[in-house]
């Protein structure tokens, strides 16, 4: 008797009802005439007189929990028909914490669209890669102080060929050139790694966004105008650029692009060191030893690339000063990019 009590205890405490009529049932099963529980009130007759008192406070017990957990399941039970939910939904919800992009993704994301309107598609190559892609392929000399130690982050050497972090996204075009047909127009984003000590201004891993153009005539004009345009987009329509002669062992002439400073309209400030001027990217006519390198015949095509660091984009677009803040993931820095899409 006693293990039918607690038997009919423990399944109670689950009992689910939807409807009246389910109520209903339950009730017969338990307490109707030829209910589990009057059946045990039956059984009480034939108890032992001085078990009587014991067993008649844990029927008791076990009668009441019966009817509070009936009455219980009717008060669940709408006037509808339908159960009652035990949260009160008239309640102000929670809060819910949102999540923001990082600055660096919205920048990444900004570029990308801008040049896939000029028909640019994204390409993304290796972080770690072999001294071919980095530097061979794009006519750094044996030489070149790039390659040093002070600046790359060597791994290892595979057969004496050195494996190392990527210093710049320049790596992907030449897996481009390698592999797709020709033309090529397409933009490759990626982290990259350069053995700096860290500051406001210096970081070891940072982000670029490189650009491939190749087809039959394209020139120096063509570059001109596709940085222009990007300019505009991004900084705002009234922007000027000014290309300035530079030297990268993979383009032939190079340039360095400013854009004129929209914060002071070009009078000089602070944010420009009052030049009226901020550097964006370099770029160039791509050299024909890189086309060459990557099995295309510069005597039919030519082609410009460009490269620019995103964070150095997303700090003139939001003046932020310190290029670690990208870094840290400070929640009250990056809660300031909750409302930019
Ligand atoms: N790879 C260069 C760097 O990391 C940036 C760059 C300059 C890329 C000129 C280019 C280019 O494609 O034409 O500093």
């Amino acid at each position: 008797m006693n293990q039918k009590i607690e038997e009919i205890l423990a399944a109670i405490s689950d009992l689910r009802a939807n409807t009246e009529k389910e109520i209903e049932e339950l009730r017969i099963k338990y307490l109707g005439k030829k209910g589990e529980v009057t059946a045990l009130f039956e059984e009480f007759r034939n108890v032992l007189p001085e078990q009587k008192r014991e067993f008649g406070q844990k029927l008791n017990v076990l009668k009441n929990a019966v009817q509070s957990k009936i009455e219980s399941l009717k008060e669940n039970i709408a006037e509808t028909g339908a159960v009652k939910s035990s949260c009160d939904l008239t309640k102000p919800g929670d809060r819910m914490e949102l999540g923001s992009r990082h600055p660096i993704s919205i920048t990444r994301e900004e570029i990308i669209s801008i040049f896939h309107k000029f028909g640019y598609t994204v390409a993304e190559g290796p972080e770690i890669e072999d001294d071919w892609h980095v530097f061979g392929a794009l006519n750094f000399p044996p030489e070149h102080p790039a390659r040093d130690m002070q600046d790359t982050f060597f791994i290892h050497a595979n057969d004496g060929n050195p494996v190392l972090l990527r210093t710049h996204t320049s790596s992907v075009q030449v897996r481009v050139m390698e592999k797709m047909d020709l033309p090529i127009r397409v933009l490759c984003p990626g982290r990259v790694f350069r053995n700096e000590a860290i500051s406001a201004r210096a970081h070891c891993i940072f982000h670029q966004v490189e650009g491939l153009y190749i087809d039959k005539g394209v020139s120096f004009a063509d570059l001109k105008q596709a940085v222009l345009l990007f300019a505009r987009e991004m900084f705002g329509e009234e922007t000027e650029i000014r290309l300035r002669p530079s030297y990268f062992p993979f383009t032939e002439p190079s340039a360095e692009v400013d854009v004129s400073c929209n914060i002071c309209k070009g009078k000089g400030c602070n944010i420009c060191k009052g030049t009226g001027w901020l550097e964006i990217m370099g770029c160039g006519m791509v050299d024909p030893n890189v086309l060459e390198a990557s099995g295309i015949d510069s005597k039919i095509y030519s082609g410009f690339a460009f490269g620019m660091g995103i964070e150095r984009i997303a700090m003139l677009k939001w003046q932020v000063k310190d290029l670690r803040h990208y870094f840290e993931n400070d929640v009250r820095f990056l809660r300031q990019f909750e409302t930019v899409i």
